[in-house]
């Protein structure tokens, strides 16, 4: 970890350089808050993953500094290929991302071609390259609702919290792929009982990717803008939040007066209440986002016809969310 005085040097080094190559630092609200203050102290932007893809297409930067993970800078340069995206760490990946691989994706797909195929954003371009769309936690429902309103059927991947919540909500004719987040899957709805029995006042607040039993006992179920929005906006004093810890930075600043209890997860202990902290966002640090910017490392490169396949699921849903 950098000292105080290193840290100081490096966000003065990256502030510059930022200026100086015209770059744009583009974060979720699960990243180290240093960084998330750190783009929105430079004119960039702190996100859900739907909102970084549209912020990145819409921004006229000819450098993108997306700070996530590895689907998020895959999304952004498919958008603006004639950007360059850079990212702090190309080994930051998802265990969705990694549970759905390409091959085994159109194998799955071959064997079900009477179905509108539906993806979450959080998968590889290779397989966004097989969807008819591309949804995020923020938009999921009520693209699945409309096509399920049209009387088609549905191939999900790779999230089957996400997924199943989805099917229950709308109806809809759903095959699911058996992926989950390794964040989210360790929410525990016992823990969560008890906890609400210590704070029955408390609303609770949780990301779509959490086990069922968690999201039986939401007030609020949404991405995590929705979450951020749901808090800053109601009326309550506490609340339970229910996904990756990184999201209280931002939650804090925008809510200051507001009580805020991390849901308990399976890997709770002493130092750790809730332990509910994403490996791969970890991953990005502010001398990461430097060696970018000064050796422009961390290139994302999507190549073509893979590029322009994705691009179809992807704009479609853009233009649905408009
Ligand atoms: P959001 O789209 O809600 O930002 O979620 C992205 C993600 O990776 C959640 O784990
Ligand atoms: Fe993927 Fe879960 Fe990490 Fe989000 S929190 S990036 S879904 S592993």
């Amino acid at each position: 970890p950098l000292t105080d005085v290193q840290k100081q040097s490096v966000l003065a080094r990256i502030r510059s350089e930022l200026i100086a190559r015209k770059a744009v630092l583009i974060a979720h609200y699960y990243v180290d808050g240093a960084i998330q203050d750190l783009a929105l102290e430079t004119g960039g932007f702190v996100a859900d993953s739907l909102e970084m893809a549209r912020f990145g297409k819409n921004h006229p930067a000819q450098t993108l500094i997306v700070a996530g993970v590895r689907f998020m800078g895959e999304t952004a340069k498919i958008l603006s290929p004639e950007k360059t995206v850079l990212m702090p760490d190309l080994e930051a990946t998802c265990s969705l991302d990694l549970g759905c691989p390409a091959d085994q994706f159109a194998l799955f797909r071959s064997l079900h071609p009477d179905r509108v195929v539906v993806v979450y954003a959080n998968t590889s371009a290779a397989v966004k390259a097989q969807a008819d769309w591309m949804v995020t936690s923020s938009c999921a429902l009520a693209i699945v609702h409309q096509l399920h309103q049209q009387g088609k059927k549905i191939l999900w991947a790779p999230d089957r919290h996400l997924g199943s919540y989805i099917q229950e909500q709308t109806g809809a004719d759903m095959l699911l792929w058996n992926g989950a987040c390794i964040v989210h899957d360790e929410f525990k709805g016992v823990e969560l009982e008890l906890l609400r029995a210590q704070h029955p006042q408390a609303v609770v607040l949780v990301h779509p990717e959490s086990p069922s039993s968690v999201v039986a006992q939401a007030d609020v179920v949404g991405s995590t803008s929705a979450m951020i929005k749901a808090v800053v906006d109601g009326n309550a004093a506490e609340y339970i939040v229910a996904t990756d810890q990184g999201i209280l930075h931002r939650m804090r600043q925008l809510a200051p007066g507001k009580h805020l209890i991390a849901a308990p997860t399976a890997g709770q202990s002493a130092t750790c209440k809730s332990c509910a902290n994403c490996p791969w966002m970890a991953m990005n640090g502010l001398q990461g986002i430097l060696q970018c910017l000064e050796q422009g490392s961390g290139e994302i490169d999507v190549p073509e016809p893979t590029r322009s396949n994705a691009l179809i699921c992807i704009e479609r849903m853009l233009d649905f969310t408009e």
